[in-house]
């Protein structure tokens, strides 16, 4: 399964990309808008340190500026997504964009129903919110679970991104259901990381090292 950083920042990108753990990036309008600096020079510099696919949503909402600005968008770098919301213009927009070769990430799926739909249109992506499903309290993963299920049926190509993750168990259980892609804010990919018995096993071998061999040696 591939992992996405769900960010527009930097910082956080310049951090966690040489872990050689991140397959590519997820942005939205909130998290672009928290950066300084100019979003189309923002987006080009995450696609040069990532090399992979970037998602930048539109923010239009009429499926002909969608399809303007999401050419526009796609002229930033190769490795550009266009993101476009699950609406009726988005549809129609996903539909056009594909079709011109265009990879689109549809975008805030809360639906078995809406992810057939953008199938059905070629989109390259679609991300099911399963933290914002769970927090109006409803399983966000069976939202997952029921897209992996549609799609095997009909072998339809849209890879699943998984998105809205909140903690290390939602890409352990989309990992299990066979998604695609988790995209993961940055705090959840350092949780992925944490485990008590690594950092009580890893001070107790140095510490047995430490006492036969001196604090110094080899280290
Ligand atoms: C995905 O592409 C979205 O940017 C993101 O996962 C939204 O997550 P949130 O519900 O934490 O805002």
């Amino acid at each position: 399964m591939k992992l996405f950083i769900d960010t527009g920042n930097l910082k956080d990108i310049q951090a966690l990309v040489p872990l050689g753990i991140i397959d590519g990036i997820t942005t939205n309008p909130t998290l672009l808008s928290k950066e300084p600096g100019d979003y189309r020079d923002n987006l080009k510099k995450i696609c040069q340190i990532v090399q992979g696919p970037t998602s930048a949503e539109v923010v239009e909402t009429e499926a002909q500026a969608m399809i303007k600005q999401g050419r526009d968008l796609s002229k930033i770098d190769p490795w550009i997504v266009v993101k476009v919301p699950l609406t009726k213009d988005g549809i129609k927009a996903c539909k056009a964009l594909s079709s011109e070769g265009i990879k689109v990430n549809v975008t805030l799926c809360f639906s078995p129903a809406q992810a057939l739909l953008a199938a059905k249109v070629g989109a390259s992506y679609i991300s099911p919110f399963v933290g914002r499903v769970d927090d109006i309290s409803t399983p966000g993963m069976e939202l997952v679970r029921d897209i992996v299920e549609i799609y095997g049926n009909y072998e339809f190509k849209t890879e699943i991104l998984v998105a809205s993750t909140r903690g290390p168990m939602h890409i352990v259980e989309a990992a299990r259901m066979g998604a695609d892609i988790c995209t993961c804010p940055p705090a959840v990919i350092d949780a992925l990381f944490n485990h008590p018995l690594t950092d009580v096993g890893l001070k107790k071998f140095l510490g047995d090292w430490d006492k036969a061999y001196g604090a110094a040696a080899n280290r």
